[in-house]
C-alpha cells in the first residue's frame, strides 16, 4: 500500500494495518480497484464472474430494464455447486480438504475432501432425486450444525431445488409458517441436535409442524443423536436407510441452471407481519459471495477459514457452506457454542486445527470477554491472522478486547456490515484499510451508501439518518418469494430508486460508516433476526394473553434483549408465574432464541389513534428516555 493512500490524519482511534499485514494481503492497491469499479461497474463484476466457471458465457453483465428487479449476468449458464466442487476436481484441490468437522462434545472429528464432498452430495443429490424432488422445488432443511447440512444444501442446489433453511433454534411455529409459505414437498431434518449438551427434539418439532402442512409428502431424517423418535411408515425416512440403495450413488450430474435461476430462499424478519423469503440466485450471488470473501478475508489456498455462524442464517449461507468452497478453502465447521463445556471451547479449536482466519459476532466475543483473558491465554493462537465481525455492530470495548487479547494486535478485524438481503458484505474493511473500532469503514467495491433524511436528502455530515445503497450489486435479493409487491414496497419505495436497508446510521468525517441500528421493528437478539410481530403472535396464542407489544432493550452481552408488555384477558392476573409462563410459552412455539427476557403486565399500549403500536414509545419509556414526537398518541 502506499503510504499517502490513508491521509496519517484519520480522525478518532484508528488502527493501521502493519507491513506484514500488507506484505501478506493479496490485494494492496485497495483504492485503485475502488475506483476501477466506481468508474465501470459492470466491467469490476464481469471481471469477477470471469474467475469462475461458466456453462456458457453471459450476454449482458446488468440487465436494469425492469428496476428494482434487477438481472445479472443475463443469458449466462452455470451452476453455483459446479463452482464450489465440480471445478476443484479437475486440480490439485481434489485431495484438499473442504471441511472439518467437530462435534460439540469433542468426540468425533470428521473430514472431507473435495473428492469426498462430491461424492456425499452426489448421492444426497441422487437420493432426492429419487424422491420426486424436481428442478424448482422447495425443500425445508431443519438440521443442527453437522456436515450433513452442507452436504442438503449443496444437494438441492445441485439439482436445482431450491432449499430453504430454519435455524435450528427455531420451533413448531416458526417451521410451520415457512414450510407452508414455501410449500415444501420435502422436509429434511435429523432425530436431534445436540446444544450445550442437551438435545434439541428437531424430529418431534418437525412431526408437530408439518401437522398443518399439506404440501409436505416426505420426510428424511438423519441420525445424529441416536435416541429414539417416531417415524410414520410412508412419509418418514432414514437417510442412512436410504443411503445403502443402489441409487444412492456417488456420481450425480450438475444441473445446468441459468444465471438468474433461484438457489435458495431463507426467511428473515421485517418490519411488519410474517417473515419473508428473500431469494436468491445461483449466478449473481456466487460472484458476489466469491468476490466479497476473496477480498475481505483473503482466503488463499494454504489458510484454514473458521466461521462460526450456523448455517440457519444468511452468514452460515454465503460464507460458511457457499463461499469458502467457491474459493477452494479448507473451513472448519463446529457444532457447539463458544462457552460449553469451558469458555476456551472455541480457542481450543483454533490452536488444534491451526485456524488462520477467524469470523464471530460481536455478541460471541462479549460472552467470552466476561470470563476474562486467563481462558484465551491459555492456548496458542499464532495461527491466527485475520479475524471478523458480523451481525450487529460491535461496541469499542468488545472490538479492542478482540483486537488484543484474541488477535494479540496481529491481526485486523473485518468488520463486515451486510443482511440476508444483500447476500454479500456490503460495507466492510479489507485487510489493507485502516480501521476505527466499530466502524464497518467503507462500501465495498462498487458500491455506494448514503445516509437520508426523512424527506429522502442526505443528512449532514455527522448526523444519523436512514442508510441506503445507491448502485445495484450481483447476489442483491431478487425478490421477496411469493410476494414481489412487497420487495418493491419494503425496500425500494421509500426512496425510489435507492435501496432501503432498515438501518440508521451516520458518516463521520473521513466517510467512514457508523451503523446505529435498525429503524424498524427488528429486534437482534446476540446477532439473531427476529420480529416483532412473530413475538407478539406467539404470545397472543397463549389463552390469558390479550394483547402484546415486543421491543429491544440494549443488553450487555445479547446487544438486544426482547421485553414484552401484555396485556392480560379478563379472568387472569399478573403474577411472576405467569410471566414465567409466557416466556416459556414463547421459547416453546417460537424458539429459545426468541424467549422474553421481561414479561410487564400493562392495563393499556401506548397506540396510535389509527390503532399501530408504538414500540418507540415503550422503548422510550423503559429506558427513562424522551417520547419524542408523540402528537398522533392516542391517550
Ligand atoms: O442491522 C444490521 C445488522 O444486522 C442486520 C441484518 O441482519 P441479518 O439479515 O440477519 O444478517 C446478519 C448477518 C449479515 C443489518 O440490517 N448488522 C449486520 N452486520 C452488522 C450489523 N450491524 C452493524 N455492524 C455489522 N457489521
Amino acid at each position: 500500500m502506499n503510504d499517502n493512500t490513508f491521509s496519517p490524519s484519520l480522525h478518532g482511534e484508528v488502527y493501521y494495518p502493519s507491513p506484514q499485514v500488507v506484505e501478506q494481503a493479496r490485494l494492496k492497491d485497495w483504492q485503485a480497484l475502488a475506483e476501477f469499479a466506481e468508474q465501470d461497474l459492470e466491467g469490476f463484476w464481469a471481471r469477477e464472474a470471469e474467475e469462475l466457471e461458466w456453462f456458457q458465457k453471459w450476454e449482458k453483465v446488468l440487465d436494469d430494464s425492469n428496476k428494482p428487479f434487477f438481472k445479472w449476468f443475463v443469458g449466462g449458464k452455470v451452476n453455483i455447486v459446479h463452482n464450489c466442487i465440480d471445478r476443484h476436481l479437475t486440480t490439485a484441490r481434489k485431495n484438499k480438504l473442504a471441511l472439518i468437522w467437530e462435534s460439540e462434545d469433542g468426540k468425533q472429528v470428521r473430514t472431507f475432501s473435495y473428492y469426498a464432498l462430491n461424492r456425499e452430495v452426489s448421492r444426497f443429490a441422487n437420493i432426492l432425486k429419487a424422491m420426486g424432488v424436481r428442478k424448482g422445488d422447495r425443500v425445508t432443511i431443519y438440521i443442527g450444525r453437522i456436515p450433513e447440512i452442507i452436504f442438503a444444501m449443496l444437494a438441492c442446489a445441485k439439482i436445482g431445488a431450491i432449499h430453504s433453511v430454519v435455524f435450528a433454534g427455531f420451533s413448531v411455529d416458526a417451521l410451520r409458517g415457512r414450510i407452508q409459505d414455501s410449500q415444501s414437498r420435502l422436509v429434511i431434518t435429523a432425530d436431534g441436535a445436540y446444544q450445550n449438551g442437551k438435545i434439541v427434539e428437531l424430529k418431534r418439532i418437525t412431526d408437530e409442524a408439518i401437522k398443518e402442512c399439506p404440501s409436505v409428502e416426505n420426510v428424511l431424517v438423519i441420525r445424529r443423536t441416536g435416541h429414539e423418535v417416531p417415524m410414520e411408515a410412508n412419509r418418514d425416512h432414514w437417510y442412512h436407510d436410504l443411503c445403502a440403495l443402489p441409487v444412492a450413488n456417488g456420481k450425480c450430474p450438475t444441473e445446468v441452471m441459468d444465471a438468474e435461476d433461484p438457489l435458495f430462499i431463507l426467511y428473515t424478519s421485517g418490519s411488519t407481519g410474517k417473515p419473508k423469503a428473500i431469494l436468491h440466485v445461483h449466478g449473481g450471488y456466487m460472484v458476489g459471495v466469491y468476490s466479497s470473501l476473496k477480498y475481505v478475508f483473503d482466503l488463499k489456498d494454504e489458510d484454514r477459514w473458521w466461521c462460526t455462524a450456523d448455517p440457519g442464517w444468511i452468514t452460515g449461507h454465503s460464507y460458511l457452506v457457499y463461499g469458502p468452497l467457491l474459493l477452494g478453502a479448507t473451513s472448519f465447521m463446529f457444532e457447539g457454542g463458544p462457552v460449553y463445556p469451558y469458555p476456551d471451547r472455541w480457542w481450543q479449536c483454533v490452536e488444534h486445527y491451526g485456524i488462520t482466519v477467524f469470523y464471530t459476532a460481536p455478541t460471541a466475543i462479549r460472552s467470552l470477554m466476561r470470563f476474562g483473558e486467563a481462558w484465551p491465554n491459555r492456548r496458542d493462537l499464532s495461527s491466527l491472522r485475520l479475524l471478523g465481525s458480523v451481525g450487529e455492530p460491535i461496541n469499542p470495548e468488545a472490538w479492542r478486547w478482540y483486537y488484543s487479547v484474541i488477535g494479540k494486535e496481529r491481526c485486523p478485524i473485518m468488520d463486515t456490515w451486510w443482511q440476508t438481503e444483500t447476500g454479500m458484505f456490503m460495507i466492510t474493511p479489507t485487510p489493507v484499510v485502516p480501521l476505527k473500532p466499530g466502524s464497518g469503514t467503507r462500501p465495498f467495491f462498487g458500491q455506494k451508501a448514503e445516509i437520508l433524511d426523512e424527506a429522502g436528502n442526505p443528512v449532514p455530515q455527522g448526523q444519523e439518518g436512514y442508510l441506503v445503497l445507491l448502485r445495484p450489486w450481483p447476489s442483491m435479493l431478487r425478490t421477496i418469494y411469493g410476494d414481489p409487491e412487497r420487495y418493491v414496497q419494503q425496500y425500494w419505495s421509500k426512496y425510489p430508486g435507492k435501496y432501503l436497508t432498515g438501518d440508521s446510521a451516520r458518516q463521520d468525517e473521513d466517510g467512514y460508516f457508523w451503523i446505529i441500528g435498525r429503524t424498524d421493528d427488528v429486534i437482534k437478539v446476540s446477532g439473531h433476526r427476529l420480529g416483532t410481530a412473530e413475538i407478539e403472535s406467539s404470545l397472543v396464542s397463549h389463552p390469558a394473553v390479550a394483547e402484546a407489544a415486543a421491543i429491544g432493550l440494549p443488553h450487555e452481552i445479547k446487544g438486544q434483549a426482547i421485553h414484552v408488555f401484555v396485556l392480560l384477558r379478563v379472568g387472569f392476573a399478573p403474577s411472576p408465574e405467569l410471566a414465567e409462563e409466557l416466556r416459556q410459552h414463547v421459547a416453546k412455539h417460537l424458539g429459545p432464541i426468541a424467549r422474553p427476557e421481561a414479561v410487564n403486565f400493562v392495563d393499556k399500549l401506548p397506540k396510535t389513534r389509527s390503532g399501530k403500536i408504538m414500540r418507540r414509545v415503550l422503548r422510550a419509556r423503559a429506558q427513562g428516555l424522551p417520547e419524542g414526537d408523540i402528537s398522533t398518541l392516542e391517550e
